[in-house]
């Protein structure tokens, strides 16, 4: 077996919304980096130093690695092996089986097999269903024989930063890394020391879990409020003052707000745990709020208009939060499908995602219905309500789970919405 001989300290592969600002990150900080990437068109972004999606003062990092030359790039796995530590960032998006799907990890697994030596660090940045860590130290034990953290270090190190705060969080949020063996917590616990938070060791399944079930207590925490939200349609009460009156200086209160809750992390990390549930089922039925409150959005539009066939709908957004432009499992596109399915004539605008869509103006512009599905700053400015009056239909019906201008409302008339508003709300 040849020991290794690495060409750069730390080799990334995945360049996707985690593993871009990571690899840039580790460069920013003096390190050697391979980036890689099988998709051409991401790599030829940052070849061209354009950042290919937003990410708070991530161009600027960008500029600067550029202008330092310590990130080179590459679209073959294989070529992280002249790293010393391969840290992977894909995908692991799950099956509609209820089941992780790992066929990006294994394919780089299998492409990395044959050119690892023993001095390699190999590290799940990625979310993965518990034991995954694991599985991927006996995949290079079975395969190669190597003694897993004594010769070949396998940990996983999990990436709990949010869309948005990469940079800020990277240096401020506690690095978890479970190490597999002797000494691989130590060895990738070094490499994530060149940031500035702590570093906190454990085994690796409780890595994989706490990372999981930290997006589950997010996604239940969200589904709450959207149950709530349709108890009250039911029983004509209104969800903001009844969420008032839980959270209210009560010390065991703090409900969070109703809204729209998915995309790409929320929508598929608690099947990890739900494929081998001991309450199967239950996450399950959390999720079913979630995905149901565009129908009940839509229902509750026809409970007060009647049919939406011909009449015009705008859509306001549709990236899966706000002030993202990443469009990956957000429920307003299942909203807008619903919508086409009654007929309406939908009409999209969201500032922030590459998906190109009509103006604002163009959107509310006598619309008879407007839909607010992402709760971006530029929607939750009073002068988009003042527009909204101005420009839709008379009798306008606005639909706002997030409650963007305090009026307190997810249903209510355009006018009524101008009197009840109150200055700027926080975001969710
Ligand atoms: N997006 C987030 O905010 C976030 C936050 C925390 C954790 N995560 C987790 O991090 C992981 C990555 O998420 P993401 O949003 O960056 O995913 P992504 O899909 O944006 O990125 C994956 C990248 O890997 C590339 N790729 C796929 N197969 C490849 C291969 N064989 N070789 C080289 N490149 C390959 C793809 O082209 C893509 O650019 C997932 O497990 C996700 O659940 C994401």
């Amino acid at each position: 077996m040849s020991a290794l001989q690495s060409t750069a300290d730390v080799a990334v592969v995945g360049l996707g919304r985690v593993g871009l600002p990571l690899a840039l990150s580790f460069a920013d900080r003096g390190l050697s980096v391979i980036g890689i990437d099988n998709a051409p068109a991401r790599l030829g972004a940052v070849r061209e130093g354009v950042m290919p999606f937003e990410e708070t003062d991530a161009q600027a990092l960008l500029d600067r690695v550029h202008a330092n030359g310590r990130l080179t790039l590459s679209e073959r796995a294989a070529d992280a092996a002249q790293a010393r530590h391969i840290v992977l960032t894909l995908g692991t998006p799950s099956f509609s089986h209820i089941e992780i799907d790992m066929r990006e990890i294994r394919s780089a697994l299998d492409d990395l097999l044959g050119s690892l030596a023993p001095g390699h660090s190999l590290i799940l940045r990625s979310t993965v269903a518990p034991g995954t860590t694991e599985f991927v130290a006996g995949y290079l034990r079975k395969h190669r024989g190597f003694e897993i953290g004594e010769e070949v270090f396998v940990a996983h190190a999990p990436e709990r930063i949010a869309a948005g705060r990469f940079i800020e969080e990277i240096d401020t949020l506690p690095c978890i890394v479970g190490g597999v063996g002797a000494r691989s917590g130590e060895v990738v616990g070094e490499l994530f020391g060149v940031f500035r938070a702590p570093i906190v060791q454990t085994t690796p399944v409780q890595a994989e879990l706490a990372k999981i079930w930290a997006n589950i207590l997010r996604y239940t925490n969200f589904a709450l409020p959207n149950l709530l939200m349709m108890d009250c349609e039911r029983y004509d009460a209104n969800v903001f003052e009844v969420i008032d009156l839980i959270n209210r200086d009560y010390p065991r209160g703090g409900i969070a707000q109703p809204g729209l809750t998915a995309g790409t992390c929320l929508r598929k990390d608690f099947t990890f745990s739900e494929e081998r549930s001991n309450a199967p089922g239950m996450l399950l039925a959390v999720s079913r709020v979630n995905e149901s409150v565009p129908l009940f959005l839509l229902e509750g539009a026809k409970r007060r208009l009647g049919s939406l066939a011909d009449r015009k709908v705008a859509v306001l957004g549709l990236a899966f939060k706000a002030d993202t432009d990443d469009e990956r499992d957000s429920l307003a596109h299942k909203l807008i499908r619903m919508l086409e399915r009654e007929l309406a004539d939908v009409v999209v605008h969201d500032p922030h995602v590459a998906t190109p869509t009509p103006s604002f103006e163009e959107a509310i512009d006598g619309a008879d219905v407007v839909i607010v599905a992402s709760n971006h700053s530029e929607f939750r400015e009073p002068s988009a309500l003042a527009k909204i009056v101005e420009r839709s239909s008379g009798d306008c019906l606005v639909v706002d789970p997030w409650d963007c201008w305090g009026a307190s409302q997810v249903f209510a008339y355009a006018s009524e919405l101008l009197a009840l508003a109150t200055p700027a709300q926080p975001l969710r």
